[in-house]
């Protein structure tokens, strides 16, 4: 269902708001200002439902806070060095300068987006970004699906296709909260399928070679809270906490999880399933004053999963992964699942 609200986005024109459920009593909501994920609210086993998702009280409050929450980010979400994709020799829009962050300063998280189809349980939106839209090279047309599946799934599907060579890495900024926006979410367990992780320098931007995470603060192989190595190491001191991509082990491959979190009461887990080659985890070291639904938000109080690629990775055609180049004539497709699990009690 989608409704109109009365605040409007920059453009003028009123934000429009989306609602999905599903028969197991799961809601979520989006708003078509940055193709944003507003609210995942999930069912636990005693019939009371949850908000897994950081989030702002009103529509208003997303329009000034520089958190990306819930955002559909691109063109290229993280951060490219010096604005500069030295392929081409483009210049691009620097709105971390001298570097670029999550598309420039009016990406796709800033953007109105077209819902162009709609279901119970399936919104899709689309975007136009003209040639040259934050520096980057041609047009390219976007599409972000989000559905919702019985089994409390949240499938993420995203396609671009361009009519110019240019990058292209399209992700969801999503913080999660599982003990239903309470506390440090550091006190959650996570694991992640990673053998390798990238260091950065304080601005975030690759400064080595991958590192084996064995024996390292970033081995999250096993399950293990958060909290356990926080701040341990002097990659993370450089960055105030983990903000890492780590190179999926089995990329390419959505079967398995390749990330799962787990509330600090234990009575609901998240699992992300992507095609993506790397997920960035990103402990919202910079969260705090943020507007939330009663108040602000601290730091640390979510934990943001971001499916794509490497940061730099246009400029690092090197790198152990697929290619983040998109080319005329050619769709890219990927998809990100995010499944709620309760526990039975
Ligand atoms: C980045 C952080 C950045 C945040 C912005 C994350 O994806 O990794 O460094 O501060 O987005 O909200």
């Amino acid at each position: 269902m989608s409704t109109q609200s009365s605040v409007n986005a920059p453009d003028g024109l009123p934000i429009r708001m989306t609602v999905l459920r599903n028969s197991a009593g799961m809601d979520v909501t989006f708003m078509d200002y940055g193709a944003t994920w507003l609210s995942a609210r999930v069912p636990l086993a005693d019939g009371s439902v949850r908000e897994t998702l950081l989030g702002c009280a009103t529509p208003q409050d997303y329009l000034h806070q520089s958190a990306y929450l819930g955002a559909c980010v691109g063109r290229y979400a993280n951060r490219i060095r010096n604005a500069t994709l030295k392929r081409t020799g483009t210049t691009l829009s620097a709105n971390t300068p001298p570097h670029q962050l999550h598309g420039g300063p009016e990406g796709f998280s800033h953007r109105r987006w077209l819902i162009v189809r709609q279901t119970p349980n399936e919104v899709v939106y689309r975007l136009h970004s003209p040639d040259g839209d934050q520096g980057y090279p041609g047009t390219i047309i976007v599409e972000v699906s989000y559905q919702l599946t019985e089994d409390n799934s949240l499938v993420i599907r995203y396609q671009a296709e361009t009519d110019k060579l240019c990058p292209v890495a399209l992700t969801n900024h999503a913080y999660f909260n599982l003990d239903a926006n309470q506390g440090d979410a550091r006190q959650h367990r996570l694991q992640l399928a990673a053998d390798l992780y990238l260091p950065v320098s304080a601005e975030g931007i690759p400064d080595g070679p991958l590192k084996d995470v064995t024996g390292t603060g970033f081995d999250f192989r096993q399950p293990k809270t958060v909290t356990t190595d926080f701040l341990q190491d002097s990659d993370q001191q450089k960055v105030h906490g983990y903000d890492h991509a780590f190179l999926l082990t089995r990329a390419g491959d959505d079967r398995v999880p390749a990330a799962q979190l787990w509330s600090a009461d234990q009575r609901l887990q998240l699992s992300v399933f992507t095609d993506s080659p790397v997920i960035q985890f990103y402990t919202a070291n910079f969260l705090q004053g943020t507007p939330a639904r009663q108040g602000r938000y601290q730091n640390h109080q979510g934990i943001a999963l971001e499916t794509g690629y490497l940061p730099d990775s246009p400029n690092h055609p090197e790198w152990p992964q697929p290619d983040c180049w998109l080319t005329p004539g050619e769709i890219r497709q990927s998809v990100t699942r995010y499944q709620f699990s309760a526990r039975a009690e």
